[in-house]
């Protein structure tokens, strides 16, 4: 079994590929195109993309023309962080539909907890409990099989778990070697919140770190393996994202095991990526 099938269970009982393809950053068109197709020729299963990337339409249609069938696929899109009404969820949730042309998606998330402008700076505690419902009703109508969170902290999940006829599955979160969300990471597993780590190569700002090199060189895997690898170990959804034919590849080939003794120093680890911008909400 290749670790492109390999799923977690969520705790509503659906199985998630444990290896998502991420779309932040690949243009609509061609680029998003190729790279879908590529990625699903190669073995993916999981697709992750967002009304915010602006992509979805090629998404869905590289979805439309591979020899994947629907039932063995995963597709995760999200609402725009900062659309927190019913009328406006709905209409946002229409569009992503139509782009992606399919019947139903298999994760919808609330992008981030705040619109993006005011990140960080207070909480939007009634807006996110209004966006809940709005994704709990959309679950109910049968158009979305499982819903979740982005970018939320501890605050932020607490107010949804608070309300929460249906609980979210997943909280997506920056994750990557010396970057972990401690607080987040472990409420969220007290919760049975799987997480899923976004940006596990910390958007490409993790491969000069010499620390990392050297034990990928243990491993004799490159620096992207090693830390997709890490993210994987840990018990979380990992999210690569990448355009050319040898970084799809190589970020697929991931059957190897971290010894237990290198995961404890990866994890006691400082910040892989110390310039990588962080969240505002997190660290
Ligand atoms: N929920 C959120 O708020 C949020 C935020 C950020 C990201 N995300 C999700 O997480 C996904 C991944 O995060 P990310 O986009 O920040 O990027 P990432 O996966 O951390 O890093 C991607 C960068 O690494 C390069 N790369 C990939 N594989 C490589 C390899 N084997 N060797 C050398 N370079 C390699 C890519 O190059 P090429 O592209 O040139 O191949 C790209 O520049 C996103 O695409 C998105 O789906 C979610």
């Amino acid at each position: 079994m290749s670790v492109l099938t390999d799923t977690y269970t969520l705790n509503n009982g659906t199985k998630i590929p444990k290896i998502g393809f991420g779309t932040w950053q690949t243009a609509e068109g061609k680029t998003a195109y190729d790279a879908v197709s590529l990625a699903l020729q190669t073995g993916y299963r999981h697709i992750d993309t967002a009304r915010a990337y602006g992509n979805e339409h090629s998404v869905g249609q590289a979805i439309a023309d591979s020899d994947v069938k629907r039932e063995d696929l995963w597709v995760t899109t999200k609402l725009p962080a900062g659309d927190k009404t019913r009328d406006a969820i709905l209409a946002d949730f229409d569009r992503s539909m139509t782009a992606l042309n399919l019947d139903y998606i298999d994760l919808y998330l609330i992008h981030g907890p705040w619109p993006w402008s005011q990140a960080g700076r207070r909480h939007f505690d009634s807006e996110n409990t209004e966006t809940w419902k709005t994704l709990e009703e959309l679950q109910r109508s049968g158009r979305i099989r499982s819903i979740g969170l982005s970018n939320f902290d501890v605050h932020d999940m607490t107010n949804i778990l608070n309300i929460a006829e249906i609980k979210p599955v997943v909280n997506q979160i920056q994750y990557y070697i010396g970057f972990t969300e401690p607080k987040i990471s472990a409420f969220a597993k007290e919760n049975d919140i799987r997480i899923e780590a976004y940006s596990p190569l910390a958007t490409g700002d993790i491969l000069n770190t010499p620390s990392v090199q050297q034990l990928a060189d243990k491993y004799q895997v490159s620096v992207p393996q090693l830390a997709l690898r890490f993210t994987l170990q840990n018990g979380t959804v990992t999210l690569p994202k990448a355009r050319s034919r040898q970084h799809i590849e190589e970020d697929s080939q991931l059957d190897f095991q971290i010894s237990d003794a290198d995961m404890a120093v990866l994890n006691a680890s400082a910040d892989a990526a110390p310039m990588h911008s962080h969240n505002r909400t997190q660290g």
